[in-house]
């Protein structure tokens, strides 16, 4: 291509240049049935290893529940799978052809998983049944979408998740009104409005009832199978109503698993016990 032909692109505004292309993953392949592989993953900051030699594999449909103690580790966990943070070394797979060391933060999105912080992000203003439309949106599409009527699957999978998360008679609330265990399901529904595979929900049962809690974790519960779910929490007797007998439990302790296994196993693991014991 000459020079001039360059130019002549550079001037046209509208031409789209390869960087500028939105990145995209290749498409989802779970033929193995493991949706996540991290694999020797490792992260100091400042010299301090906050995730050290870090394996820990997440069956597709799985629920996965992480304890650990503060400063395990966990939270940084979720920034790699997610983009936010990249590793030292290792590798960090979604399914057989999804490299995510490859892809950033929306690409990852993008790709299928969906990240719940601590702290709910409802638009307050809005009602509970606008905040679910909106988070249905991409950035592009966000004006369109509320414009423009939602589509038959649109209107089901909204129906479907106001049911899903308990807030059905609420739908007309202004979302500010909600309590915080109600704001935080509204924020688990406006995950779901984007179809993930795989949900990481960071300590999501912080500062509600019991009564919070045990909904919270039937709705966590009823995800499972339609989407892994990763939880990480610090409650204990959350965790054990969440995982159940048959569930996998994995404990994270100076970046790395301590213990796997279920409930009663790690519980009763002299190294887990020492551990928060030394809290
Ligand atoms: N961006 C960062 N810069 C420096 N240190 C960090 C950063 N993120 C996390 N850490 C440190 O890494 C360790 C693990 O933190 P974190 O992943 O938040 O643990 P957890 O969520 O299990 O409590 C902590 O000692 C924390 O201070
Ligand atoms: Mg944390």
């Amino acid at each position: 291509m000459s020079i001039l032909n360059t130019l002549e692109q550079v001037a046209d505004r509208h031409h789209v240049f390869p960087f500028m292309m939105p990145q995209q993953a290749p498409a989802l392949d779970v033929s193995h049935n493991v949706l996540l592989y991290l694999e020797g993953i490792s992260v100091s900051f400042d010299g301090f290893k906050a995730i050290n030699d870090l394996n820990l594999y997440i069956d597709d449909g799985e629920l996965r529940c992480i304890i650990g103690p503060n400063g395990a580790g966990k939270t940084t966990m979720m920034d790699i799978i997610t983009g936010k943070t990249t590793p030292d070394s290792g590798s960090a797979w979604f399914g057989q052809t999804i490299n995510l060391l490859d892809l950033d933060e929306p690409a990852i999105a993008q790709a299928g998983i969906g990240r719940k912080f601590q702290k709910p992000t409802v638009f307050e203003a809005l009602t509970v049944w606008e905040n679910l439309e909106l988070a249905m949106a991409d950035d592009r599409a966000v004006w369109s979408i509320l414009h423009a009527r939602l589509n038959s699957e649109q209107q089901d999978l909204l129906h479907e998740t106001l049911i899903l998360i308990g807030l059905k008679s609420h739908a007309k609330m202004q979302a500010g009104k909600l309590s915080h265990g109600q704001k935080q399901w509204l924020e688990i529904g406006m995950l779901l409005m984007q179809k993930p595979r795989l949900l990481l929900v960071d300590e999501p049962v912080a500062g509600m009832t019991h009564q919070e809690m045990d909904r919270t974790a039937e709705l966590l519960t009823s995800l499972a199978g339609r989407h892994s779910v990763v939880v990480v929490e610090h409650d204990m007797d959350f965790v054990r109503s969440l995982a159940g007998k048959d569930r996998t439990v994995s404990v994270l302790h100076q970046g790395s698993v301590l213990s796997e296994g279920s409930m009663d196993k790690v519980q009763n693991d002299p190294r887990v016990i020492e551990v928060y014991l030394g809290e």
